[in-house]
């Protein structure tokens, strides 16, 4: 649950209160909404953001070829290859594959092996120097086939006070209702809201990754090219001088994936409205909301275009213990059955189901729920048809 947040009026005579509450309704300003259509910026942006908006969507979409700096091992081309379903910005449908190795109760990325990202394939210059893509590593206890989610909202996310998402946290269940929910930290403390398995804190440091593993193009913060299986590529395979993308490309792309809009809600149309408002109190009825909270207010100190937005997320952006069915790779952050709540705004333009895509349907992803989400789940299967019918009407409508 958010914990209000600390104001400087705190009268005690209930009147009083009603008061502030009166005086602090006409002062603040109501949230500004974060919501268009995927693929879309947020409403009301300048000119100025809009144009960097365009300006970061177009090398969000540009192919890198080898003289740019693609490879010597990669995964795709262009960010656009993984993140364009239904539009640029979007998931995808085709996974990545991760490996890494569980043992003492603690997460090995395997660095040296390779790292815990794959990149299966060679540029032409890397084969021609007799090298190939990367297999999986010989040590790994798990290999997922991640799958991309969208990045709609994620500016709106990275807003969020650090102090709303600590609030959900409850990681020794202390109030007993069997869901504890952890943030999840990054190597050097940092709350990592960010990645399936909670691994990044920052979009920056998201994207600056996402270029080194994915594309295999190097920056600032990662300057060396990455090793084939261990192996340092040799250097007739990697012509481009590094650092191959710098802080203006970076910033762009920063500034793109920041300013899409989340998906808002879908019109049910007047026949299935009523379905959709009783399927939202289902959901809130069998304790969904203990993991998928509705809202969240972005900070007042944020960047001015993201400063109190309402951010309707349905995730607590923490991480949860899903039980043997969630079964994969680990983090820094996260255990092989630990996973950060699925954010379900946007779901109905969403082409595939759960980190590894191997829930098919919703009620599938449903019924897989395990773990912390046991009790809620029994819930969820003790209902009527009526009210479970409702409860997929509005997680359609979102
Ligand atoms: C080969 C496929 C692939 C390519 C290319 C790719 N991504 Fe991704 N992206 C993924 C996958 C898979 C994830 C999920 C990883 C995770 O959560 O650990 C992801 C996650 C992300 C996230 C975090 C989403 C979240 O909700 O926490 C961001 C931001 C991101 N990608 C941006 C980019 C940018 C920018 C580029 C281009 C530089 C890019 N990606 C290229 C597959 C890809
Ligand atoms: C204990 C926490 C918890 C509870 C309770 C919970 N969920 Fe989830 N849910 C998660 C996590 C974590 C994921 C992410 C799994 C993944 O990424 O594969 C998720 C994923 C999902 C997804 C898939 C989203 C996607 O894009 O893949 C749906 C749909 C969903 N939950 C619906 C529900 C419903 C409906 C309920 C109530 C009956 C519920 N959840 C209860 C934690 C929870």
């Amino acid at each position: 649950m958010l914990k209000p947040r600390g104001g400087s009026v705190r009268p005690t005579h209930p009147g009083v209160r009603f008061l502030g509450v009166l005086l602090l309704a006409a002062c603040a300003p109501p949230p500004l909404p974060s919501h268009g259509a995927p693929g879309q910026p947020l409403p009301g942006l300048p000119p100025d953001l809009l144009a960097r908006f365009d300006a970061g969507r177009a090398l969000f979409d540009i192919e890198v070829g080898e003289a740019a700096g693609l490879g010597p091992t990669f995964n795709q081309r262009r960010c656009s290859s993984c993140h364009d379903v239904p539009t640029l910005g979007g998931g995808g449908v085709e996974p990545i594959l991760k490996s890494t190795r569980w043992v003492d109760g603690r997460c090995d990325p395997l660095v040296h092996q390779g790292g815990d990202n794959i990149q299966t394939r060679a540029t032409a210059a890397l084969q021609a120097a007799g090298g190939r893509g990367e297999t999986r590593p010989d040590d790994a206890t798990h290999t997922t086939d991640l799958t991309a989610p969208a990045l709609y909202g994620l500016g709106v996310v990275e807003a969020i006070p650090e102090s709303a998402i600590l609030a959900g946290a409850d990681p020794d269940d202390a109030d007993h209702d069997g869901i504890s929910g952890r943030v999840g930290r990054t190597s050097d403390g940092a709350l990592a809201r960010f990645g399936r398995k909670a691994t990044h804190a920052t979009l920056r440091s998201f994207i600056e990754e996402a270029l080194l593993q994915e594309m295999g193009l190097t920056t600032p913060a990662h300057p060396r090219e990455l090793t084939i299986n261990g192996t340092p590529p040799p250097p007739e395979a990697d012509p481009a001088p590094d650092p191959e993308y710098g802080p203006a490309q970076i910033d762009l792309l920063e500034d793109y994936v920041r300013l899409l809009a989340l998906p808002g809600p879908g019109e049910p149309g007047p026949e299935r409205a009523a379905s959709v408002e009783r399927g939202r109190d289902v959901f809130e009825a069998v304790g969904c909301t203990g993991c998928h909270t509705p809202h969240f207010t972005t900070s007042d100190s944020a960047p001015p275009p993201l400063q109190r937005r309402e951010v309707a997320l349905y995730s607590d952006l923490l991480l949860h213990d899903l039980g043997p069915g969630w079964a994969g790779i680990c983090s820094d952050s996260a255990a092989p059955t630990e996973v950060r709540t699925a954010p379900l705004a946007g779901l109905r333009h969403r082409p595939i189901l759960s980190l590894d895509g191997r829930s098919p349907t919703l009620e599938d992803v449903i019924a897989r729920h395990g773990g912390e989400a046991a009790a809620s789940i029994r819930a969820y299967d003790a209902l009527g048809s009526d009210a479970r019918n409702a409860l997929l009407s509005f997680l359609r409508s979102l």
